[in-house]
């Protein structure tokens, strides 16, 4: 697992930006690029960089395909709190993507395992997912595999703890009961058969989950840990999300990719 530490969050972002677009343009023109998508806070500098390239020339999306990781059950598009209004409107809306290329799983579907199930099959009909861009829960989940999901988990329902609802109430008037208590969300096995893995941690209040993913054993209580069996996983990180590491390893990282920072 590689660590990439960045001063703030402003250049964690630009940085996993750079990454990804470097990625895109070094793809040839064969078959897609394949690229995972999350929502959250985390990624939204991110996606910002990526446009600010895409406008300026230095990276196209007229060949990438996007899988996005997760998506509440029974919320309508058109909701602003739905994944799918929330990468229309924060990324997709501003770049050269063609529409028919974005992926989203379909949260007001009638038949939710169907739906996980056509969305398994079709990554596998893309050849597979390139690179999966990621964000973690404070309680270290990723997409929504919340603590003790299988760590060979595949897209499917998840139920959603109280503990992440109370978290993500903040964009539900601070209303706990107002967040779905499902969403359908790839797996743990899915992220894990991606060539690449890149997840963003930054915050103070990631750092608890920053060292169980990066230091702690490989664990179904911390369902992001399984990254440290991902032949190519990188975390892009800021200080403040470092705070829990031993002084050893934030050391060993920053060394080690040194000529990483910018
Ligand atoms: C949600 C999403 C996750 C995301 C997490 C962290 O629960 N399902 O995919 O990584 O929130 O969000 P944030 O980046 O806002 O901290």
């Amino acid at each position: 697992m590689r660590v990439v530490i960045q001063e703030n969050y402003e250049k964690m972002c630009k940085w996993a930006a750079g990454y990804i677009a470097g990625k895109i343009n070094a793809h040839g023109t064969d078959r897609p690029f394949v690229l995972g998508l999350p929502t959250g806070s985390s990624p939204l500098g991110v996606y910002a960089e990526l446009i600010r390239m895409n406008k300026a020339g230095a990276v196209s999306f007229r060949n990438v395909v996007t899988f996005n990781m997760d998506e509440y059950l029974g919320l309508p598009r058109e909701h602003d709190q739905s994944y799918w209004y929330f990468m229309w409107s924060n990324f997709f809306d501003h770049i050269d993507i063609p529409k028919e290329n974005v992926n989203i799983l379909d949260g007001m579907t009638g038949d939710p395992e169907g739906e996980c199930a056509r969305y398994e099959a079709k990554i596998a009909a893309c050849g597979g997912i390139d690179l999966f861009m990621g964000g973690i829960g404070v309680d270290g989940h990723l997409a929504f595999n919340e603590p003790f999901t299988s760590l060979t988990s595949r897209t499917g329902v998840r139920a959603l703890t109280t503990d992440t609802r109370i978290v993500n109430s903040r964009f539900f008037g601070n209303d706990p009961e107002a967040v779905p208590a499902k969403a359908l969300s790839v797996g743990i096995g899915t992220v894990m058969d991606s060539r690449e893995v890149l997840v963003l941690i930054n915050g103070h209040n990631k750092a608890r989950a920053m060292a169980a993913t990066v230091e702690g054993g490989v664990s179904q209580k911390w369902t992001c840990s399984a990254l440290q069996l991902h032949p190519a996983a990188i975390i892009a990180c800021d200080e403040a999300a470092c705070g829990e590491l031993k002084v050893d390893t934030y050391r060993y990282f920053l060394d080690i990719e040194k000529d990483e920072r910018l």
